[in-house]
C-alpha cells in the first residue's frame, strides 16, 4: 500500500545543501530530508580539498570575487558571486560552530594573516583561501551534519526514497502553479508514496553521471534538473561541464579523485618521460584555473597517443604527504602507488554540473514553492567555470538564503489539502532491464565522445540524434513498466543530456568549460544560455 506523508517542508537531498537547510529552519517546523540511496551517497560526502572563503585578514572579499570571476569566463553574475563571497565568513563560522573538525594550523601566524585554522591553495585562487578538513573535507562536513540533523526530533531522515515527480497544481489540471509536493519510490516497499509539503526544495546535486568517466558517485543523474524541468521551470547554462584534471587512471579505481590541493601543495604535472607540459600552456601552469589544466592534459594525450599523465608530489617530505593527504595516499597505496616516492597516473574526468535550475538570491524556482539549492541550481556564481572549492561554499549560502525565504512566507502558505495517489494501474512488472543497463550505457558513451572536452557542430548533431531516439524509447518504457530507480535515473540522465546538448548547439563561441573546434573564439558579449521548457509559465 502507498502511503501519503505531509511535511511543512520536503528537502529532496541529504547532502551539504539538504542539510544545512534542515538545519538553519526553526525546529517547530516538519522537516523531511530524502535521499535516494543510503544518506551518505551524493558529492559531498567525497568532496576532498575544501571550501572557499575569505577567512584571514590578509585576503579579501574583491580578490574573491575577482578570482571567481576571471575563472567565470566573462559569465558570472557579479551580483551572485558578491552575495557568495560576503556571507563566507559567516557560513564557515556557522560549520564551525556545528563542530566540523577543519585542520587547525600548526604555525598560526606564518602565512595567513593568524587565522586558527589551515588554509590551502587550489588552481585559480590568488591567495590561500581553502579550509579543510585534511583531504576529507566532505566526509567531515556530512558526518557533523548528519549528526546534527539526527539530533532533531523534527527532522525525518529518510533513506532509499526517490523522488520520481514534483506534483503541481497545474499537474492537477488547476488554472495556478504552486508546488505541492513530490511522488517518491520507497525502495523499501516498492510503492511510490505520496509527499505533501508547503514548500519543496530540490537539493539533488548534479549530472555528472551523464559522462562515461566521472569522479561522481552513481547517485549524480541530474534528478532535480530534470524534474524542475518537467515541472515548468527554465534551467541554465548546461552546456558548462566541468572536468576535474586529475583522477586516479587505474584498472581497478572507480572515480576516485586526486585533489587539486595537491597542486595547491606543489605536485607537478608530467608526461611519461618526466617532463612538465603546464608551463607550455598557461604562466599559472599547474594552478591554472581547471578547463585550462583539463584540456592541456586532453591535448597531450590525443598528441602523443597515452593513457594518462602523471601527478607528482613526490619531492615533499614524506610527512607533509601523509598528514596533509592522508586519504590519497592511503586509497594510492592501497593500488600499490606510493605517492611519497612515485608519481600518480591521472586522467580528466566529468566532475561538476555549472548550470541547472534557475534560481534567485532566495533560491526561488520559477514555480512557486518550488526552491532548488547546490549543485543542482544555477545561481550564476560559476560563469563558464567552477573556481575550485566554491561549490560547497555555493551550498551553505543558498541554504540559509532559502531558509531565511521560507521563514518570510510561512504564514501565508497552508499544507495542500489531500492529493491524489500514485496511479500504478496501467503499468506491469519489466521483464527486459537489459535495455536500462544497454540505453544507460550508450547514453554515457556517447555523451563522452560527443559533448566532452572539445566539442564540434557535427558531434553535437549526433548525440542530439541518438538522445532523442533513446528518449522516446525510454517515454514507452516508462510508460508501460513500474518504476525502479535505474529507470528513473536514466529517464532524468536522457532528459538532461538533451537539455546539455541544446545548451551546447546554442553556444557559437568557445567560452571556459564550452570549446568548440567550429566556433574557436569569443563573442564579444557573454550571454548565459537559458532554456525554457513548454510549461514555462513565464
Ligand atoms: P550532493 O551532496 O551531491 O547530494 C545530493 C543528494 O540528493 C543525495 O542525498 C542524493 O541521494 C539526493 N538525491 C538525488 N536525486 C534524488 C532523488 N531523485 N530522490 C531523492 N534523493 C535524491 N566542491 C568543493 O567546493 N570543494 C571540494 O573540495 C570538492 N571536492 C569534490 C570531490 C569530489 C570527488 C566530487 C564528486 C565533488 C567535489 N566537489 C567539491 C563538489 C561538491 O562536493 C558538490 O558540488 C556538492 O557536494 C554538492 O552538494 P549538494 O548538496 O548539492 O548535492
Ligand atoms: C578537489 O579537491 O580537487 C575538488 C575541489 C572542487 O571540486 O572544488
Amino acid at each position: 500500500m502507498s502511503q501519503h506523508y505531509q511535511h511543512d517542508v520536503l528537502i529532496i537531498g541529504s547532502g551539504a545543501a539538504g542539510l544545512t537547510l534542515a538545519l538553519t529552519l526553526p525546529d517547530h517546523l516538519r522537516i523531511a530530508v530524502l535521499s535516494k540511496g543510503d544518506l551518505a551517497n551524493g558529492s559531498t560526502y567525497w568532496a576532498q580539498g575544501g571550501v572557499a572563503a575569505v577567512l584571514d585578514d590578509s585576503d579579501t572579499v574583491e580578490s574573491h570575487v575577482g578570482d571567481t570571476l576571471a575563472a567565470g569566463g566573462g559569465l558570472c553574475r557579479e551580483e551572485a558571486v558578491r552575495f557568495t563571497v560576503e556571507h563566507s565568513r559567516e557560513a564557515i563560522q556557522w560549520l564551525i560552530e556545528q563542530g566540523v573538525p577543519f585542520t587547525r594550523d600548526e604555525e598560526p601566524d606564518r602565512e595567513d594573516g593568524g587565522f586558527e585554522f589551515h588554509l590551502t591553495r587550489e588552481g585559480g585562487h590568488s591567495h590561500r583561501r581553502i579550509i579543510h578538513a585534511a583531504d576529507a573535507t566532505g566526509a567531515a562536513i556530512f558526518n557533523t551534519l548528519l549528526e546534527r540533523a539526527s539530533q532533531r526530533d523534527n527532522v525525518q531522515l529518510l533513506e532509499q526514497r526517490v523522488a520520481v515527480d514534483l506534483i503541481t497544481e497545474r499537474k492537477l489540471g488547476l488554472a495556478s502553479e504552486r508546488c505541492l509536493g513530490a511522488y517518491v519510490l520507497n525502495r523499501a516497499s516498492g510503492e511510490v508514496d505520496t509527499h505533501s509539503a508547503r514548500f519543496v526544495v530540490l537539493a539533488t546535486g548534479g549530472a555528472a553521471k551523464v559522462y562515461l568517466y566521472t569522479s561522481n558517485s552513481d547517485g549524480a543523474c541530474g534528478d532535480g534538473i530534470a524534474m524542475a524541468w518537467r515541472a515548468g521551470c527554465r534551467v541554465g547554462n548546461l552546456e558548462f561541464n566541468q572536468f576535474h584534471p586529475t583522477c586516479l587512471y587505474h584498472p581497478q579505481a572507480k572515480n576516485f579523485l586526486i585533489t587539486e590541493a595537491l597542486r595547491g601543495e606543489g605536485a607537478l604535472l608530467r608526461l611519461p618521460n618526466g617532463e612538465r607540459f603546464m608551463p607550455r600552456f598557461d604562466e599559472r601552469a599547474e594552478l591554472a584555473p581547471r578547463d585550462v589544466v583539463a584540456r592541456a592534459i586532453d591535448h597531450e594525450m590525443k598528441r602523443l597517443g597515452i593513457d594518462c599523465v602523471y601527478l607528482d608530489i613526490s619531492h615533499q617530505p614524506e610527512d607533509f604527504i601523509k598528514s596533509h593527504f592522508p586519504t590519497v595516499y592511503e586509497r594510492c597505496l592501497g593500488f600499490g602507488i606510493d605517492i611519497t616516492r612515485q608519481a600518480i597516473p591521472v586522467v580528466p574526468a566529468a566532475h561538476y554540473t555549472c548550470g541547472g535550475v534557475v534560481i534567485d538570491q532566495a533560491g526561488r524556482t520559477d514555480v512557486p514553492g518550488l526552491y532548488a539549492i547546490g549543485e543542482t541550481s544555477f545561481t550564476g556564481l560559476h560563469g563558464a567555470n567552477r573556481l575550485a572549492s566554491n561549490s560547497l561554499l555555493e551550498c551553505f549560502v543558498y541554504a540559509r538564503s532559502t531558509a531565511a525565504d521560507i521563514l518570510t512566507q510561512l504564514e501565508q502558505i497552508e499544507l495542500p489539502g489531500q492529493l491524489p495517489a500514485w496511479d500504478a494501474s496501467q503499468v506491469t512488472d519489466s521483464d527486459e532491464d537489459v535495455i536500462i543497463a544497454h540505453n544507460w550505457d550508450e547514453l554515457r558513451r556517447f555523451m563522452w565522445d560527443y559533448v566532452g572536452i572539445v566539442r564540434t557542430n557535427k558531434r553535437l548533431q549526433r548525440a542530439q540524434h541518438r538522445v532523442r531516439l533513446l528518449l522516446d524509447e525510454i517515454d514507452e518504457f516508462y510508460s508501460n513498466y513500474k518504476v525502479s530507480r535505474d529507470l528513473i535515473e536514466l529517464r532524468n540522465l536522457a532528459q538532461v543530456a538533451e537539455l546539455m546538448i541544446e545548451s551546447a548547439m546554442q553556444r557559437h563561441e568557445s567560452r571556459g568549460l564550452h570549446y568548440t573546434l567550429d566556433y574557436p573564439g569569443l563573442l564579444p558579449e557573454a550571454r548565459d544560455t537559458i532554456l525554457a521548457p513548454p510549461t514555462y509559465a513565464g
